[in-house]
């Protein structure tokens, strides 16, 4: 090894080590999923009637999709279950792959998609994005404040939040690549997951966009944001909304 290597080998280490001590080391990456052509075209030829028989499917010791999530990711059995009906697709292919790198942690998931392929994954996802978003039941007397819909279409520019519609639409039925739909989600689930983002909990969003913006949020804020979320009118089918990604 010439000197000059050397050195830049003793630059470089040294360098490792002050990053290290200030705490700044590169951070892992949040997901393994690239948004590369390949990706999407995988996802684009997921083959929804494979994934409306693979819902279905149990073991001896892991539960069909259909006990927790419902028939076609519709009826979760739970509140803390999320909804998984018309969900775009990129986003479902993502979090099930999150799932199984261990990006986001959840036991029961992980178990879910241990065994699967990513043709059997993107198979599930075509399915959930052709049901029509599912009707979610709020309790009548949540009230939405004027402020929380300020957040929603305009932010908050002092605490340096994006208007939610910025990403997820004007009826937030999700966007381009991998942003959720987040219309007709379970309110109870849409509270916890804000929490585990606003805790750490839960870190593949990619660039920290919704940690960031989970952490500046009061409690009160999330559970009127649930609610507006869980009433919007119902969207097109998803099926447009899977076309419109990918056109
Ligand atoms: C034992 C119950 C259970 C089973 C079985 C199960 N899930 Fe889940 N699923 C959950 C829970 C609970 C969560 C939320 C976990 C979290 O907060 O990360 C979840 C989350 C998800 C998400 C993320 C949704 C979102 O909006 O981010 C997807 C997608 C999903 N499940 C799909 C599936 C598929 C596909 C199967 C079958 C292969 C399956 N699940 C089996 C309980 C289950
Ligand atoms: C800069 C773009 C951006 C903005 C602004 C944004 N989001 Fe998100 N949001 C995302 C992305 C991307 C994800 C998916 C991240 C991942 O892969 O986990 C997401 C995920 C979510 C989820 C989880 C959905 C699920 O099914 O698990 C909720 C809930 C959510 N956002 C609510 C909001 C609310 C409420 C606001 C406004 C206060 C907001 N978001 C603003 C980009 C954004």
């Amino acid at each position: 090894m010439g000197v000059l290597s050397q050195m830049n080998v003793k630059k470089t280490l040294l360098l490792a080590a002050c990053l290290a001590s200030a705490g700044l080391v590169v951070a892992e990456p949040s997901t393994n999923v690239a948004w590369t052509v390949e990706t999407y075209r995988m996802v684009r030829h997921g083959d929804p009637e494979i994934g409306a028989k693979l819902e279905g499917v149990e073991t001896e010791d892991v539960n069909a999709c259909t006990d927790c999530h419902g028939k076609g990711g519709a009826e979760p059995d739970r509140d803390k279950h999320p909804t998984l009906a018309g969900q775009n697709a990129a986003y479902v292919f993502k979090q099930l792959r999150d799932y199984k790198d261990g990006k986001r942690e959840n036991r029961r998931m992980e178990e879910a998609v241990e065994r699967l392929s990513d043709e059997q994954l993107t198979s599930l996802a075509a399915w959930y994005a052709m049901q029509p978003l599912p009707k979610v039941e709020t309790d009548p007397d949540d009230k939405v404040s004027p402020e929380t819909l300020e957040l929603v279409f305009r932010g908050d520019k002092k605490r340096l939040i994006q208007p939610c519609a910025s990403c997820h639409g004007e009826n937030g039925q999700g966007a381009k690549i991998d942003v959720p739909s987040i219309a007709g989600q379970n309110v109870k689930y849409f509270v916890e997951t804000m929490k585990d983002y606003a805790k750490d909990k839960r870190t593949n969003d990619v660039y920290s966009r919704m940690r960031i913006i989970a952490k500046e949020l009061t409690r009160d804020e999330v559970n009127e944001l649930a609610v507006y979320y869980a009433r919007l009118p119902e969207q097109p089918r998803s099926s447009n909304l899977l076309q419109a990604l990918f056109d």
